[in-house]
């Protein structure tokens, strides 16, 4: 059995100061927001009780599905690195970028320094897709982070990376590979469409094409399952976490992550999906365990 831990949007806090010239166009209005609102929300407490109880379950893998950082700005990527380097190697964690980590245009060279480890295929090479083989599960990684106007939170594909996505899936199906998806935002949200994955139908239709046995996802800040449409009537569990660093009692889900035990082999696969995340005392217990698949 292969157990994969998946957390998400830890949002790191607090903000390190920032310089005058970098709070500009998106940044200022995403400062002003983490001064008036998101600051309240993502506490350093939290998310470390959260890392706790997940090492304490010892996962032999664990996806970050992006927004370490908040607005981007140069010393919130070295943190993101200590954070990073302090939650496992780059060997047992897969990172994907979020919007907030994708910021501004400047952010993808200072994602892919401070952080490349973390998003780099079994040979250490960059760029996405990228895959990772454990046992046998593969972990295909994808970017929806692209810099955008100010108040957009909007992710993006692209055709490149979707035609690449679709023969990386075929590939693995013809080596029965437990395929795991992860991506920084849903394919099927209710969010507003200023915070969507804007290429979500063509991306729907890879899967509807070519399948995958599971997708993990952050962004909406909530837990969510929705359940995409496969090849051959087949259907594909898209499972969304809250940020693993949202203290209890705010506007959306407090602090969790999810456990998926995986086990079997292709045509029979099974993969249980276990939920643990903070209750209203601050201590972080199981919230829900079920069979997701098989
Ligand atoms: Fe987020
Ligand atoms: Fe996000």
């Amino acid at each position: 059995m292969f157990v994969l831990a998946h957390l998400s949007d830890p949002h790191l806090a607090p903000l390190p100061a920032a310089s005058w010239g970098e709070l500009v166009g998106k940044r200022l209005t995403g400062y002003v927001n983490w001064r008036r609102k998101r600051r309240f929300v993502h506490d350093p407490g939290t998310l470390a009780a959260i890392v706790a109880d997940l090492k304490r379950q010892a996962p032999a893998h664990i996806a970050v599905t992006g927004d370490i950082a908040n607005i981007a700005l140069a010393a919130e990527f070295p943190l993101g690195r200590d954070w990073l380097a302090r939650l496992g190697s780059a060997r047992d964690i897969t990172f994907v970028p979020g919007n907030h980590d994708i910021y501004v245009r400047e952010a993808i060279k200072f994602a892919g320094r401070q952080w490349g480890a973390y998003m780099s295929d079994d040979d250490g090479l960059g760029g996405f897709p990228f895959v990772r083989h454990r046992g046998n599960v593969a972990l295909i990684g994808l970017s929806t982070g692209v810099p955008t106007a100010p108040l957009l939170a909007t992710g993006w594909l692209g055709a490149n990376q979707l035609a690449e996505f679709a023969a990386v899936l075929n590939k693995l199906k013809s080596e029965d590979a437990f395929r795991v998806v992860l991506i920084h935002h849903p394919p099927v949200t209710a969010a507003p469409r200023h915070k969507r994955l804007l290429d979500a139908p063509v991306f729907k239709r890879v899967i509807a094409a070519h399948g995958a046995e599971l997708l993990l996802h952050g962004h909406d800040h909530v837990h969510m399952i929705n359940w995409l449409d496969g090849p051959n009537g087949t259907r594909v569990p898209a499972v969304g976490v809250p940020s693993a660093s949202a203290r209890h009692g705010t506007d959306k889900d407090s602090a969790a992550y999810n456990l998926y035990q995986i086990d079997g082999a292709n045509g029979a696969w099974r993969c249980e999906l276990i939920s643990r995340g903070l209750d209203s005392s601050g201590a972080v217990v199981q919230q829900k365990r079920f069979m997701l698949v098989g």
